[in-house]
Parts: C-alpha cells; structure tokens; sequence
C-alpha cells in the first residue's frame, strides 16, 4: 500500500484525494449509513488519500444538547476507527478542530446569492417541518460550510490534475453541485485556487430502506426505531427487529422492488453484508419461506456489527488514546486547510499578518 507521504510528484498518476462527513447526530450509526457510505470510507483508503470529518459544526443547525453532542462526537469517531478507518493512513477528525472550516465558509458565504442558497431542497424540506421561528440562519448556510468542508481539501490545481472524489448519496448532489459552483466562482473571480470535486457514488453502496416501511430510506430523522438497525444495538434487540421486518403475505424470498420491497430491502443487506449475490441468495432460500432467512440475516448482521461494537467500546473506554487519535487526525488535515486558506485569504485581497 502506498501512503500518501511515499506518492512523489513526479509519479505518473496522483493518489486521488477523497474527502467526506458524517454528523454526529445519533446515538449510533445505523446499517444505512454503513452499507450506504461508510464502508465505503474504508474501502476507499486502499486507493485514495482520505480525510474523513465528524461534523460537530453542521450537527449545531439545530437545537442541541451540549453533553450529548460531545458523547456523541465521540461515539462517532469510535465507531469509523472501530469499522476500520485507519488512523494511519486517513486523517480522521473533528471538524471543530480545524478552524479553517468555518473562516472558508464565511467567504464562500459572500459568493453565495441568497436565491441560490434558498433553492437548496435539503434546507427547504427542514425548514418547512420545522416552521420558520425554528430555523436558524446556520441550517440556512449549511450548504455553504459543507462546500468549505470540501474545498479546503482540493488539491491545488498545480497539483498534476488530482482527481478529488467526495462520495455521497443522492441526497447530497444538490450540496455538491452548489461547491462545484463555488469553486469556479471563485476560481473566476480570483484566480485558479480549487478543484472542483467530483461526486461520486462508489462501487457496492447500497441504499437501505426502512424495515418497518421499506419503501422508504432508513434514516435517523424519519424511520421509527423499529425501522433502523443501530450498528450499536444489542445483539437481542437487533434479532427481533429482523424478524419482525415487515415483508409481505407471500412465502417466496425474491427480489422484486414493486411487489415485495421488504424482502428486497433484506435481500440486499444479506447480500452486502455477505458477499453473496442475489440470485444466490434466492436460491439458497427457495422453499424455506421468510422465517428461516430473517434468521439466517440476524446471524450475518450480529457477526458484522458485533466486533464493531465491541471495538467501539473499547475505543470509548480509553478517552485518553482516541482524543490522541483524533488530534493527530486535526494535525494532518491542518496542514492542507491551513494551506488553503492561506491562499484563500491572500487571493481575496486579506491583508497579511506580516511575519
Ligand atoms: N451534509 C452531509 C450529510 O448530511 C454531511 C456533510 C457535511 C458532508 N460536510 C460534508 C458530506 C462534506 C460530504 C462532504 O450527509
């Protein structure tokens, strides 16, 4: 494995760079952010340098409990260190710790129209649930401290041409499409300074829907608890939240979106969690009927998020060593937001500090 450090830059092809985020806004990560994205984050550090942020800064747009948020941070980064983020090879930090992340955002901000920034879905959709006295002008600029988030990474285009990825859900290409802009708009305006990054959803991800209403995604703020499975969740609870997935009147283990989303929706955790193809896992399961294969998938689940849990664990009871972890995470990801930013500011006409 070559590190980033051993890349030279006269080697032919850069080490492409990905950067993504996560919010530590929950107790636990659930399957959907697992099989959606962050096994990818793990994945991705064989072939790309990675930063990899817990945003602290992003989970504030709404009200919040500081004590929580705190744990939660940390919970958080237990968690990508316990799934396999090395800390060797990706920079894994707090957002928070890197100051750049919101002075970026501040003149990103003053590239952004207002109708621009109203047009977000995301911000529309939150705002509308949440009424307008509960909506903080953070929630409002969220997208634009995400386009900071991002940008602050770029390889500089003097870089050789680096290809910067930041994989990310559907949900998410507004948001990207917006730091695209930004950084040619700033580009245009000041010369030459980002790359625009590249949205991409990586190999194998998988989009996971609610067990409860399978026709839509399992996530945090919308499924009901019965819905989500925490990667957290003690073994008991987690058997009987499969088993009582909801699937349909037939007997049949097929893969069939329209007629039997429950089942799909299982069929493909069994399948990304195992390896195992669909059309195998469909025969495998021919005549058992569901109750056999919700027990067979418990199994396959409680063995993947098991050791994560228990690492996780692990991790949180030395405080000592991840707080170590995540500070030289923040050193590593300093280095290139500091360089940034200090081409940002001299770009935009800031005055130098004179030493
Ligand atoms: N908005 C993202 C989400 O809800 C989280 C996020 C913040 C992010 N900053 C980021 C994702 C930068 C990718 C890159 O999922």
């Amino acid at each position: 494995m070559q590190t980033p450090e051993a890349s030279s830059p006269s080697s032919a092809a850069p080490t492409p760079r990905v950067l993504s985020g996560i919010q530590p806004t929950a107790d636990s990560f659930h399957l959907g952010n697992y099989l959606g994205a962050l096994r990818q984050w793990v994945a991705l550090q064989e072939t790309h340098e990675s930063f990899y942020c817990v945003v602290d800064l992003h989970a504030i747009t709404v009200e919040h409990d500081p004590a929580l948020l705190r744990r939660r941070t940390k919970v958080a980064a237990a968690q990508l260190l316990a799934m396999g983020v090395d800390p060797e090879r990706s920079a894994l930090f707090v957002q928070s710790h890197v100051p750049e992340h919101t002075e970026l955002a501040w003149v990103l901000g003053c590239l952004t129209g207002f109708g621009e920034a109203g047009r977000m879905t995301q911000f529309k959709d939150k705002s509308a649930k949440q009424g307008t006295s509960g909506t903080s002008v953070g929630l409002f600029t969220y997208p634009i401290l995400q386009a900071a988030d991002i940008l602050l990474y770029t390889p500089e285009p003097g870089e050789g041409e680096r290809v910067f990825h930041v994989p990310v859900g559907e949900d998410q290409r507004q948001h990207l499409e917006l730091t695209r802009t930004l950084a040619q708009r700033f580009n245009h305006r000041f010369g030459e300074t980002f790359t625009p990054p590249e949205a991409f959803i990586p190999e194998g991800a998988a989009k996971i829907t609610d067990l409860q209403e399978p026709t839509a995604k399992m996530s945090k703020s919308a499924s009901s608890p019965q819905g989500i499975l925490d990667v957290l969740e003690e073994p008991g609870p987690m058997r009987k939240k499969i088993m009582r997935a909801v699937t349909d009147t037939g007997t049949e283990v097929r893969y069939d979106e329209e007629e039997k989303a429950g089942v799909t929706n299982l069929l493909r955790i069994f399948s990304a969690l195992e390896g195992t193809s669909i059309a195998d896992l469909e025969g495998r399961y021919e005549g058992s009927g569901y109750g056999q294969f919700k027990k067979d998938l418990a199994q396959v689940v409680l063995d993947t998020f098991g050791p994560i849990r228990e690492r996780t664990l692990e991790l949180l009871d030395d405080e000592k060593h991840l707080d170590s972890i995540l500070a030289r995470g923040a050193e590593r990801a300093s280095a290139v937001a500091t360089r940034t930013m200090d081409t940002v500011r001299e770009r935009v006409g800031f005055v130098g500090r004179g030493h």
